[in-house]
Order: C-alpha cells, then structure tokens, then sequence
C-alpha cells in the first residue's frame, strides 16, 4: 500500500541526477573526488507533496511508493533530464543602464579600474541605477529573473551595489527583497554597500567605510533586508584592512559574510575569506596556493564566474588546482553591465569545462548542491533527495554532459519551484 501521498509527479525521464551525497560523504558542499557524484538514476521519477520532494528513484519504485492526489499534476520530461533547480550565487542584476561605451573602451586596451577611477564603470552604472525609480528597477530584475528562470534557474543571490548611500542601496535592497512576490525565483539579498567609493567620498574611503559600519550595516540588520554582507576587495577599491573591519561588523550583527577576493590583484582575499569563516570567497582569479589551503581549511566555498574572465580577457580561476586542494567550488554568472552581461548558468556551466578544465559532474554539483552552499541554502536545495525542497528542471537533453556541452543552447521544457511548474514546454506558466 502506497503511503506516501503526492501532488506532482515527474516521469518518463531518461536520468534524473539527484546529486545526492553518496554514502559516506561528510556533509556541507563537495569537494574533491566527491565533486564528480552526481547521482544518476536512469528512466528515473520524482514525486513532491506540498513543495517538498517525497520520493526520487526508478519510475517503477516511485509509482508504487506514492498515492497520487486528486488533481495532481504529472510532468512527462519525454527523454529528458532531470536535475535540481540550477542555483545562482553571485549576481548584480538590480541595475539601470548598460555600459557598451565602456565595452568599446575596454576594447581598445583601456583598463577596468582605470575606467573606474576615471569615475565611469560602476560609478556610471551607480549614475543611472540612482536616477531609476524602485518600480523600474523591479521591473528590469524581474525581467532578467525571468529569463533565468527560463535557464533552469530556480534560487538566485542578487547583490545590492549600485546605490552606494543609504536610501539609495536601501531602495535596491527593498526591490530585491519584493521581487519574489512576481516571479517564482528565490532571491538571497546580499548588501553590497562596499562595492566602489561613492562621489559624495572621494578621496575618502575610509569615510565611507565608516558609513557602511555605522549607518548602514545596522539599519540593514535592524530591517532584515540582507542575509549577506559583501565587499569588493580588490586593488583600487577597498583593501584588506577595511574589508576586514566591514565583514567582521557585518558578522557581529548576525549576516553572514562573502566576498570578492583576487579578482584584479593578489591582495589576499581568499586568506582574509578564511580568517573571517566567510560562506563564500567569489572570482578568486588571482589567488594563490595559501589562499586555497586556508579556503579548504576553514570550509569556505569558492564561487567561480569564468563569464567574468572570458569578457575581461584575463585568465580563468585555476579550478582544478582549486579542486585538488579541497576546496568545493561552484559557479555563478556574476551577472551585471560591467564584468559580465551573461546572464546564462548553462553557458557559464559550458565555460568552466572549456575554459577552466572543469568535468561535467562537477560542474553539474557546482552549480546545484555547491552552489547552495555558497548562499547558505545547502541544507534544503541544490538535490534532489527526499524532504528537500521540490526544485527542479528538465533539460530536453539525453544526458547532463549535454547542458555544458551545449554551451547555454540546452533547451530547458520544465521548471519546477517548491512543487508547483513554472516552466511548461519551454514557456513561462504566468505567460509573461
Ligand atoms: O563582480 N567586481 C566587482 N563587481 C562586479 C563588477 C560590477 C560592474 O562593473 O558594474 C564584478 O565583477
Ligand atoms: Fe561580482
């Protein structure tokens, strides 16, 4: 007698890859060897009862397991394969204005940093995000959300960044904290106050640094809109010292800590990422062995954005190496107008194996079950297994090896977010 009751039931796949842990396998995000498991069950099922997943396993086995309510809905993935909801974890998506001036400039040899001492980069972008009303700005991330979430991707961290006061930066971290309400995406709001030094500072950083300790990191813990704080550590933008004294305040008031760390320079970052026990240390570029040791050491997830490399013409992360030392990696887009308009994680996914060597199953756990991690939201996405949440996608693909070997032209026909379909044939269900 079947005792399980269910209201979604997906079948006839030809793998469903839960990227569940294998037996044995410490808890927390994989690493190493742990990396490339991702759990395939040929012609596989899934069944979910109110958003949770209830039973994953030979279609046979589930059907028998499960006692499909009245009205429940069955998804027929017709040879395709099934895979956790892919999971974003670094992005800058709530912005106005696109900077293809700059892309020309870049283009022509001039530097990042130099566009952005200039007062141009991410301080043109803060121009234009400043003088966009907070109902446009919705409206433009729940369109790029959208198109996510038409990529199989079903959780997103989205980074404030492009206010860089205040009401500014609390008018960002309110739009991202809405937007969920109109599109089915879960959205993880990271405060990303310290991304450049406002006008308003110039000269002054340590100024604004004292703003983002005494102002605005307590207004953001006070009013809950973040559960993450993050800075831009890097040369020419906020050092070690005053990315050190950020995140440790940002700790002391209870949200966790990530960072961008040796994305242009060799600062240190992902040391600094270890000393502070930050979930995540993001780019990562030009960090080195001891940073990596530390990483692996202190659990540190290194979040990888080869999109970003690719489009600024330096170097990929070193993965492997990353890899062979014990770090679990994962992959995010890094979404934004500046260091990456790809907003694609299958194309990203097909970039970490032909840029950085990575294979295809760690790609596969990097951007679900790691990837999950990195947003502290391991425990209950990123697998599927049953209790977890029931996010899913079905790529109409034969295999996983498909969705990076195709380089972001794996077709996706269903989404599913905490059991209900989003995605139907290709299309969003809110018919937007
Ligand atoms: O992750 N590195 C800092 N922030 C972004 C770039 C933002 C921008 O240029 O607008 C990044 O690369
Ligand atoms: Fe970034």
């Amino acid at each position: 007698m079947p005792d399980d009751r269910a209201d979604l039931l997906v079948v006839g796949a030809s793998q469903v890859v839960t990227v569940a842990a294998p037996p044995g396998t410490p808890p927390g995000p994989r690493r190493g060897e742990a990396m490339r498991e991702v759990g395939v069950i040929p012609g596989g099922a899934v069944a979910a009862f109110r958003g949770r997943i209830v039973a994953v396993g030979e279609e046979a086995e589930v059907r028998r397991r499960v006692r499909l309510e009245p009205g429940a809905t069955v998804v027929d993935a017709a040879g395709g394969t099934v895979l956790p909801g892919l999971v974003d974890p670094h992005t800058h998506a709530v912005f106005a204005g696109w900077r293809a001036d700059e892309f020309r400039l870049r283009l022509r040899g001039v530097p990042y940093l130099e566009i952005l001492a200039a007062g141009g980069g991410i301080l043109s972008t803060v121009r234009a995000t400043r003088a966009a009303s907070a109902e446009e700005l919705a409206r433009l991330l729940e369109e790029r959300l959208r198109a996510m979430l038409l990529c199989g991707v079903t959780t997103v961290e989205v980074k404030s960044g492009y206010g860089l006061s205040w009401p500014e930066e609390r008018k960002l971290l309110a739009v991202i904290g809405q937007v969920s309400r109109n599109v089915p995406v879960e959205v993880v709001p990271t405060f990303l106050g310290a991304h450049a030094v406002p006008p308003e500072y110039r000269g002054n950083a340590d100024g604004y640094v004292e703003e983002i300790v005494r102002v605005m990191l307590p207004e953001v813990a006070r009013e809950g809109l973040a559960r993450f704080a993050d800075v831009f550590c890097d040369e020419g933008v906020f050092d070690l010292e005053q990315t050190r004294r950020i995140l440790g305040a940002a700790r002391g008031l209870g949200l966790g800590v990530r960072l961008h760390a040796d994305e242009l320079a060799s600062l240190g970052g992902a040391e600094l990422a270890a000393e502070l026990g930050a979930t995540s240390a993001d780019h990562l570029l030009r960090s080195r062995p001891e940073g990596w040791r530390r990483m692996a050491e202190a659990g540190v997830v290194a979040v990888l954005l080869p999109g970003t490399a690719l489009f600024l013409g330096k170097p990929y992360a070193p993965a492997r190496d990353m890899i062979r030392a014990g770090v679990a990696v994962a992959l995010a887009t890094d979404f934004n107008p500046g260091t990456c308009p790809i907003s694609s994680l299958p194309l990203v996914m097909g970039l970490a194996c032909v840029g950085m060597g990575m294979e295809p199953e760690e790609v596969v756990v990097a951007a679900t079950v790691n990837a999950a991690h990195a947003v502290g939201r391991g425990e209950d996405l990123g697998s599927l297994e049953v209790g977890k949440q029931a996010d899913l996608v079905v790529f109409a693909v034969p295999g996983y090896e498909h969705i990076p070997y195709r380089m972001g032209g794996a077709p996706v026909s269903w989404v599913v977010k905490r059991g209900k379909v989003v995605v139907e044939r290709g299309r969003l269900v809110d018919g937007r």
